[in-house]
Protein backbone atom coordinates (compact mmCIF):
# COMPACT_ATOMS: atom_id res chain seq x y z
CA UNK A 1 0.00 0.00 0.00
CA UNK A 2 1.18 3.57 -1.19
CA UNK A 3 2.78 5.73 2.01
CA UNK A 4 1.37 9.46 1.28
CA UNK A 5 1.85 13.18 2.18
CA UNK A 6 -1.02 15.64 2.18
CA UNK A 7 -1.16 19.21 3.13
CA UNK A 8 -3.87 21.07 4.48
CA UNK A 9 -5.22 18.05 5.55
CA UNK A 10 -7.37 19.08 8.31
CA UNK A 11 -10.34 19.89 6.39
CA UNK A 12 -12.01 20.21 2.97
CA UNK A 13 -10.64 18.80 -0.22
CA UNK A 14 -7.24 17.64 1.83
CA UNK A 15 -9.64 15.89 4.57
CA UNK A 16 -11.63 14.08 1.80
CA UNK A 17 -8.67 12.85 0.19
CA UNK A 18 -7.21 12.08 3.51
CA UNK A 19 -10.28 9.94 4.51
CA UNK A 20 -10.24 7.75 1.65
CA UNK A 21 -6.70 7.41 1.40
CA UNK A 22 -6.84 5.82 4.87
CA UNK A 23 -10.15 3.17 3.80
CA UNK A 24 -8.00 1.94 1.03
CA UNK A 25 -5.37 1.48 3.21
CA UNK A 26 -2.90 2.97 2.31
CA UNK A 27 -0.30 4.77 5.35
CA UNK A 28 -0.71 8.87 5.55
CA UNK A 29 1.20 11.61 6.77
CA UNK A 30 -1.29 14.20 7.20
CA UNK A 31 -0.59 17.93 7.15
CA UNK A 32 -2.29 20.79 9.12
CA UNK A 33 -1.26 23.54 10.78
CA UNK A 34 -2.72 23.20 14.09
CA UNK A 35 -3.26 19.53 14.62
CA UNK A 36 -4.19 19.99 18.33
CA UNK A 37 -7.24 21.47 16.76
CA UNK A 38 -8.16 19.21 14.04
CA UNK A 39 -10.77 17.15 15.32
CA UNK A 40 -11.94 15.72 12.48
CA UNK A 41 -8.68 14.31 11.43
CA UNK A 42 -7.28 13.12 14.68
CA UNK A 43 -11.12 11.15 14.73
CA UNK A 44 -9.85 9.23 11.61
CA UNK A 45 -8.97 5.42 11.84
CA UNK A 46 -6.03 3.75 10.03
CA UNK A 47 -2.53 4.24 9.61
CA UNK A 48 -2.28 8.41 9.82
CA UNK A 49 0.46 10.52 11.38
CA UNK A 50 -0.57 14.01 11.75
CA UNK A 51 2.29 16.65 11.47
CA UNK A 52 2.04 20.71 12.36
CA UNK A 53 3.03 22.77 9.10
CA UNK A 54 2.52 26.02 7.79
CA UNK A 55 3.48 25.68 4.56
CA UNK A 56 4.29 29.67 3.94
CA UNK A 57 7.10 29.05 6.40
CA UNK A 58 9.96 27.17 4.47
CA UNK A 59 11.83 26.21 7.86
CA UNK A 60 8.14 24.36 9.06
CA UNK A 61 8.47 22.28 5.88
CA UNK A 62 12.26 21.24 5.64
CA UNK A 63 12.02 19.95 9.16
CA UNK A 64 9.49 18.21 8.42
CA UNK A 65 10.98 16.68 5.75
CA UNK A 66 14.11 16.01 7.70
CA UNK A 67 12.07 14.54 10.37
CA UNK A 68 10.11 11.75 8.07
CA UNK A 69 12.48 8.85 7.48
CA UNK A 70 11.14 6.65 5.06
CA UNK A 71 10.23 6.42 1.16
CA UNK A 72 7.13 8.21 -0.31
CA UNK A 73 4.79 7.45 -3.10
CA UNK A 74 2.73 10.32 -3.42
CA UNK A 75 2.84 14.12 -2.30
CA UNK A 76 -0.02 16.12 -2.77
CA UNK A 77 0.56 19.84 -2.26
CA UNK A 78 -3.21 20.62 -1.43
CA UNK A 79 -3.21 23.56 0.98
CA UNK A 80 -4.37 26.55 -0.40
CA UNK A 81 -5.93 30.43 0.16
CA UNK A 82 -8.33 32.76 -2.08
CA UNK A 83 -6.02 35.48 -0.92
CA UNK A 84 -5.52 37.78 2.16
CA UNK A 85 -8.99 38.34 3.79
CA UNK A 86 -10.70 41.81 2.34
CA UNK A 87 -7.80 42.52 -0.02
CA UNK A 88 -8.91 43.89 -3.84
CA UNK A 89 -8.00 41.38 -6.30
CA UNK A 90 -9.22 43.62 -9.55
CA UNK A 91 -6.90 44.79 -11.94
CA UNK A 92 -6.97 48.44 -11.04
CA UNK A 93 -6.90 48.16 -7.36
CA UNK A 94 -4.73 44.84 -7.23
CA UNK A 95 -3.09 45.08 -3.60
CA UNK A 96 -0.08 43.34 -3.65
CA UNK A 97 0.51 42.73 -0.51
CA UNK A 98 -2.36 40.39 -0.63
CA UNK A 99 -1.11 39.17 -3.94
CA UNK A 100 2.25 38.33 -2.36
CA UNK A 101 0.30 36.28 0.57
CA UNK A 102 -1.68 34.47 -2.16
CA UNK A 103 1.82 33.52 -3.78
CA UNK A 104 3.39 32.51 -0.48
CA UNK A 105 1.06 29.63 0.23
CA UNK A 106 -0.36 28.80 -3.21
CA UNK A 107 3.02 28.99 -5.16
CA UNK A 108 5.87 29.03 -3.10
CA UNK A 109 3.67 26.72 -0.51
CA UNK A 110 3.24 24.23 -2.76
CA UNK A 111 6.38 24.13 -4.70
CA UNK A 112 8.44 23.95 -1.04
CA UNK A 113 6.38 21.08 0.23
CA UNK A 114 6.86 19.27 -3.49
CA UNK A 115 10.82 20.31 -3.40
CA UNK A 116 11.33 19.31 0.50
CA UNK A 117 9.93 15.70 -0.40
CA UNK A 118 11.25 15.15 -3.64
CA UNK A 119 14.02 12.66 -2.02
CA UNK A 120 11.37 11.03 -0.16
CA UNK A 121 9.68 10.16 -4.10
CA UNK A 122 12.61 9.25 -5.73
CA UNK A 123 13.19 6.62 -2.87
CA UNK A 124 9.76 5.56 -3.29
CA UNK A 125 7.47 3.57 -5.90
CA UNK A 126 4.80 5.59 -6.93
CA UNK A 127 6.71 8.25 -8.15
CA UNK A 128 3.79 10.99 -8.63
CA UNK A 129 3.93 14.65 -7.11
CA UNK A 130 0.67 16.48 -7.22
CA UNK A 131 -0.36 20.41 -6.97
CA UNK A 132 -4.34 20.73 -6.23
CA UNK A 133 -4.20 23.90 -8.49
CA UNK A 134 -7.30 25.48 -10.08
CA UNK A 135 -9.31 25.85 -13.69
CA UNK A 136 -8.91 29.28 -12.92
CA UNK A 137 -5.16 29.57 -12.84
CA UNK A 138 -5.96 28.49 -16.98
CA UNK A 139 -5.06 31.44 -18.90
CA UNK A 140 -7.66 30.11 -21.00
CA UNK A 141 -10.31 30.50 -18.20
CA UNK A 142 -9.00 34.08 -17.04
CA UNK A 143 -12.70 35.57 -17.22
CA UNK A 144 -11.55 38.54 -15.08
CA UNK A 145 -11.38 38.78 -11.36
CA UNK A 146 -9.56 36.95 -8.27
CA UNK A 147 -6.06 37.91 -10.01
CA UNK A 148 -4.00 37.32 -6.99
CA UNK A 149 -5.65 33.64 -6.81
CA UNK A 150 -5.89 32.78 -10.50
CA UNK A 151 -1.69 34.29 -10.83
CA UNK A 152 -0.74 32.59 -7.93
CA UNK A 153 -2.34 29.14 -9.43
CA UNK A 154 -0.77 29.97 -13.17
CA UNK A 155 2.63 30.36 -11.46
CA UNK A 156 2.42 26.85 -9.60
CA UNK A 157 1.54 25.20 -13.35
CA UNK A 158 4.10 26.55 -14.84
CA UNK A 159 7.03 25.86 -12.11
CA UNK A 160 4.93 22.07 -11.99
CA UNK A 161 5.11 21.93 -16.11
CA UNK A 162 8.84 22.34 -16.22
CA UNK A 163 8.99 20.41 -13.00
CA UNK A 164 7.64 17.23 -15.14
CA UNK A 165 10.30 17.81 -17.97
CA UNK A 166 13.37 18.47 -15.69
CA UNK A 167 12.32 14.88 -13.64
CA UNK A 168 10.74 12.31 -16.34
CA UNK A 169 14.35 10.83 -16.77
CA UNK A 170 13.41 9.68 -13.65
CA UNK A 171 10.13 8.29 -13.43
CA UNK A 172 8.36 10.68 -11.40
CA UNK A 173 5.12 12.05 -12.89
CA UNK A 174 3.70 15.27 -11.88
CA UNK A 175 0.18 16.45 -12.12
CA UNK A 176 -1.58 20.12 -12.00
CA UNK A 177 -5.40 19.05 -10.35
CA UNK A 178 -8.26 20.88 -10.94
CA UNK A 179 -10.82 19.85 -8.03
CA UNK A 180 -13.72 21.47 -9.12
CA UNK A 181 -16.03 23.61 -7.83
CA UNK A 182 -16.36 22.11 -4.35
CA UNK A 183 -18.67 22.32 -1.54
CA UNK A 184 -15.77 23.11 1.29
CA UNK A 185 -14.88 26.66 3.07
CA UNK A 186 -13.54 27.96 0.35
CA UNK A 187 -15.78 26.59 -2.30
CA UNK A 188 -18.58 27.99 -0.67
CA UNK A 189 -22.32 26.14 -0.69
CA UNK A 190 -23.31 26.38 -3.80
CA UNK A 191 -20.97 24.31 -5.43
CA UNK A 192 -21.93 21.56 -7.15
CA UNK A 193 -19.53 19.01 -6.33
CA UNK A 194 -18.97 17.12 -2.95
CA UNK A 195 -15.36 16.45 -1.50
CA UNK A 196 -16.29 13.09 -1.58
CA UNK A 197 -16.56 13.03 -5.64
CA UNK A 198 -13.91 16.02 -5.70
CA UNK A 199 -11.64 13.12 -3.74
CA UNK A 200 -12.76 9.95 -5.52
CA UNK A 201 -12.09 11.33 -8.86
CA UNK A 202 -8.66 12.74 -8.21
CA UNK A 203 -7.46 9.87 -6.30
CA UNK A 204 -8.33 7.88 -9.75
CA UNK A 205 -6.43 10.58 -11.88
CA UNK A 206 -3.40 10.55 -9.47
CA UNK A 207 -3.15 6.76 -9.99
CA UNK A 208 -3.08 7.56 -14.20
CA UNK A 209 -0.42 9.95 -13.99
CA UNK A 210 2.54 9.18 -16.22
CA UNK A 211 5.87 10.78 -16.51
CA UNK A 212 6.19 13.22 -19.23
CA UNK A 213 7.50 16.62 -20.79
CA UNK A 214 4.83 18.30 -19.10
CA UNK A 215 2.42 17.62 -16.32
CA UNK A 216 -1.01 16.88 -17.21
CA UNK A 217 -3.52 20.05 -16.03
CA UNK A 218 -6.72 17.65 -15.76
CA UNK A 219 -9.96 17.77 -13.30
CA UNK A 220 -11.28 15.31 -10.95
CA UNK A 221 -12.96 13.82 -13.59
CA UNK A 222 -9.93 13.11 -15.49
CA UNK A 223 -10.63 15.38 -18.45
CA UNK A 224 -7.65 17.87 -19.59
CA UNK A 225 -7.81 21.49 -18.86
CA UNK A 226 -6.28 24.01 -21.40
CA UNK A 227 -2.72 25.63 -20.06
N1 LIG B 1 -13.16 24.33 -3.25
C1 LIG B 1 -13.04 24.62 -4.52
O1 LIG B 1 -14.05 24.85 -5.21
C2 LIG B 1 -11.70 24.65 -5.18
C3 LIG B 1 -11.65 24.88 -6.56
C4 LIG B 1 -10.41 24.89 -7.20
C5 LIG B 1 -9.26 24.64 -6.47
N2 LIG B 1 -9.33 24.43 -5.12
C6 LIG B 1 -8.06 24.18 -4.42
O2 LIG B 1 -8.18 23.03 -3.60
C7 LIG B 1 -7.28 23.13 -2.49
C8 LIG B 1 -8.04 22.80 -1.21
O3 LIG B 1 -9.09 23.76 -1.07
P1 LIG B 1 -10.42 23.51 -0.23
O4 LIG B 1 -11.55 23.80 -1.10
O5 LIG B 1 -10.34 22.21 0.48
O6 LIG B 1 -10.29 24.75 0.78
P2 LIG B 1 -10.50 24.90 2.36
O7 LIG B 1 -11.62 24.07 2.84
O8 LIG B 1 -10.51 26.37 2.56
O9 LIG B 1 -9.15 24.26 2.93
C9 LIG B 1 -7.91 24.88 2.70
C10 LIG B 1 -6.86 24.09 3.45
O10 LIG B 1 -5.59 24.72 3.22
C11 LIG B 1 -4.99 24.93 4.51
N3 LIG B 1 -4.06 26.05 4.52
C12 LIG B 1 -4.29 27.33 4.15
N4 LIG B 1 -3.19 28.07 4.34
C13 LIG B 1 -2.23 27.25 4.83
C14 LIG B 1 -0.88 27.39 5.22
N5 LIG B 1 -0.26 28.58 5.17
N6 LIG B 1 -0.19 26.31 5.66
C15 LIG B 1 -0.80 25.10 5.73
N7 LIG B 1 -2.08 24.89 5.40
C16 LIG B 1 -2.79 25.94 4.94
C17 LIG B 1 -6.16 25.16 5.45
O11 LIG B 1 -5.73 25.01 6.79
P3 LIG B 1 -6.36 25.90 7.99
O12 LIG B 1 -7.60 25.17 8.44
O13 LIG B 1 -5.27 25.93 9.02
O14 LIG B 1 -6.67 27.27 7.45
C18 LIG B 1 -7.09 24.05 4.96
O15 LIG B 1 -6.68 22.82 5.47
C19 LIG B 1 -6.71 24.55 -2.54
O16 LIG B 1 -5.41 24.54 -3.07
C20 LIG B 1 -7.66 25.29 -3.46
O17 LIG B 1 -7.06 26.38 -4.13
C21 LIG B 1 -10.52 24.42 -4.46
Amino acid sequence: MPTIMITGANRGIGLELTKQYLARGAKVHACCRNPEEAADLSALAGDITLHSVDVSNAPSITDLAASVDEPLDIVIANAGVYGKQGADQSFANLDMDGFQFALQVNTFGALRTLQAFLPHIKRGQGKRMVAITSKMGSIDDASGGMIAYRASKTALNMAMCCGANELQSEGIALGTLHPGWVKTRMGGDNAPTTPEESALGLIKVIEGLEPGPKAAFKDFRGDTIAW
